[in-house]
């Protein structure tokens, strides 16, 4: 059965000492073990939260991206080796912010997942059309050619251990979140393609995660859907009691 989550990709926010007050909050008031609950921090607080929760079977911590390349001479970036070093067991590859600011391209995208599945990380790889490509009604043939060129060199083995994440751009920190409607035919659509390409049991064992404007108010709706495993959230994971509503919400 897959598994249920809720990744909380705090973008470029909260200082040290306010991201451990933070994940202390969250602690206090997780109450369900069921679901897993995955932390993202920026890379400066990850070996700190990631010694709070290693103890936590139903915590888990991310980095928000890696290096495509394995060491060198490229000041500022933080490869896949480091970030398994400090104890996150996940990394989110391909955020639609990191296509748009870093210029990141399907070729990079699959340095990087390679990296990322060398160095035992579990890639949580984000997809989703733009507002133009919805209105054109060609967001299913984007969201093909991006799993496609991205995700199907990868091996059976190596593609049953990922998370995919379909982030709309358009619902990305907007308010406008896709109805579970829109979610769930998205979703639907992603398995199917799986499916197509490895097979039943993978297909129905990934968790594929809704992002874009997902909060506590619409959560629920969202999860109930038969394709959404979960959420990855990104302004509502910034405060204890949203972060946790949302993981309340299955
Ligand atoms: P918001 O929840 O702020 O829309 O961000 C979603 C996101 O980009 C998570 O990765």
């Amino acid at each position: 059965m897959r598994r249920k989550i809720v990744a909380g990709n705090w973008k470029m926010n909260k200082s040290l000492s306010q991201g451990l007050q933070l994940v202390d909050e969250i602690l206090s008031a997780s109450t369900s073990t069921e679901v897993l609950k995955i932390i993202a921090p920026p890379f400066t607080h990850l070996t700190a939260i990631a010694e709070i929760l290693k103890s936590k079977a139903d915590f888990a911590v991310a980095a928000q991206d890696c290096h495509h390349l394995p060491s060198g001479a490229y000041t500022g970036e933080v490869t896949a080796e480091m970030v398994a070093s400090t104890g996150a067991k996940y990394v989110i590859i391909g955020h639609s912010e990191r296509r748009l600011y870093a210029g990141e391209t399907n070729d990079i995208l699959i340095q990087k997942l390679n990296r990322a599945l060398a160095a035992n990380l579990i890639p949580i790889f984000c997809i989703g059309e733009s507002i133009e490509e919805r209105n054109a009604k060609t967001h299913l043939e984007a969201i093909r050619a991006q799993i496609k060129e991205a995700l199907f060199h990868l091996s059976p083995n190596d593609f049953g251990k990922i998370i995919i994440a379909y982030e709309p751009v358009w619902a990305i920190g907007t308010g406008v979140t896709a109805t579970s409607y829109q979610a769930q035919g998205v979703h639907d659509f992603i398995r199917t393609e799986i499916n197509k390409k490895y097979g039943k049991e993978i297909s129905e064992n990934i968790s594929i995660l809704y992002g874009g404007s997902c909060n506590a108010q619409n959560a629920k709706e969202l999860f109930a859907c038969a394709d959404i495993d979960g959420g990855l959230i990104g302004g509502a994971s910034l405060k204890s009691s949203d972060f946790t509503a949302i993981t309340n919400s299955f």
